[in-house]
């Protein structure tokens, strides 16, 4: 076995996988103002940023190569309540942004999440009516939420709040409005998670989360059921997949690419990142080594590609080869 390991070049030749920054996702917060970028203590490196720096950044991101972005808005305390009426509000944080990527890099994906957490003063992604997460009457709201971002120019709904039939109610409500070109990235295999820990963090919505979210999002002890999950979201008109987290989950992306053979992709999630950062910056890890691994990993267990916060310094690591 030694022998094709014996020379880089044999190294190379021999490579199963191969990472690209055609692979990876962006995921980007962005907050009121246009002043300056405010960083999440719990993600080091990553920041927020007002719109006025998030059109740069997005180019920068895209010069390197990378396809698409996710945009998460950090929305003011006062414009959330129980309901999170702001999420269909067509002059909100994340439609503007949305606009003015657009207007500036026409050429980048954007995709942005369906789920009522950043607007409800409950945290929760969905309304709550006498203590549990409605799920009909959620999937109006959604729908709703996913036209206004898709008249703000969103190429990608991606629906994260995990109620049942989204999918289709989203895909019928689009394609009625006249957007049949936009495509749908499902959240189907989402788990309840403490790895989302510090994304709350960013989002601010930890600190108002009552409860948590395990009436929804999958249970971690499953598997075939995260099968019956993508299954549904396929038959409701999902464009692509996703399994979230990731690298505790990657059985579960394998899974789902060897049985559905969709376009699949798997979430780094936040606490992901950040244990990863906290051990780099502790000097306990190599910081750029455990971050290329991490993000090869995704494309050995199958991933088409990976959402990940390390994106843009990934890419620029593979550029400098
Ligand atoms: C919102 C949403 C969450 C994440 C992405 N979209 C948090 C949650 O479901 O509570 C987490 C992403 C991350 O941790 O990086 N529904």
């Amino acid at each position: 076995m030694r022998r094709n390991r014996r020379d880089a070049w044999s190294r190379a030749l021999t490579a199963e996988n191969t990472l690209s920054a055609a692979d990876l996702i962006w995921p980007v917060f962005v907050i009121e103002g246009d002043g300056i970028t405010v960083p999440v203590d719990s993600m080091p490196g990553v920041v927020r940023y007002p719109i006025n720096r998030l059109t740069d950044a997005v180019g920068e991101a895209k010069d390197l190569g990378i396809p698409a972005i996710a945009l998460f808005p950090l929305v003011l305390s006062e414009r959330k309540d129980e309901d999170g009426t702001e999420a269909t509000n067509p002059d909100n944080l994340v439609c503007r942004a949305i606009a003015a990527i657009k207007n500036a890099h026409p050429d980048i994906g954007v995709i942005c999440d369906v789920a009522l957490d950043p607007y409800t003063s409950h945290g929760q992604d969905g309304l709550v009516r006498e203590g549990y997460v409605a799920n009909d009457e959620t999937l109006d709201i959604l729908a709703k939420q996913s036209l206004v971002q898709a008249r703000a120019g969103c190429d990608v709904i991606a629906p994260s709040d995990m109620m049942d039939g989204r999918v289709g109610i989203i895909r019928d409500a689009l394609d009625k409005d006249g957007f049949q070109h936009v495509r749908i990235l499902a959240y189907a295999a989402k788990y309840a998670s403490a790895f989302y820990g510090p994304f709350r963090d960013a989002v601010g919505s930890s600190s108002s989360l009552k409860g948590n979210k395990r009436t929804y999002q999958m249970d971690p002890a499953n598997g075939d059921e995260a099968i019956r999950e993508v299954a549904l979201d396929i038959e409701e008109g999902a464009d692509m997949v996703m399994v979230k987290p990731g690298m505790p989950y990657l059985d579960i992306v394998r899974r789902v690419k060897e049985t559905f053979g969709v376009p699949t992709y798997a979430y780094q999630v936040s606490g992901e990142y950040a244990m990863m950062q906290a051990a780099a910056q502790n000097g306990w890890l190599d910081g750029p080594r455990v971050m290329m691994e991490s993000l090869i990993a995704f494309k050995r267990a199958g991933a088409d590609g990976v959402l990940s916060y390390y994106a843009v310094e990934a890419a620029k690591r593979l550029k400098a080869g």
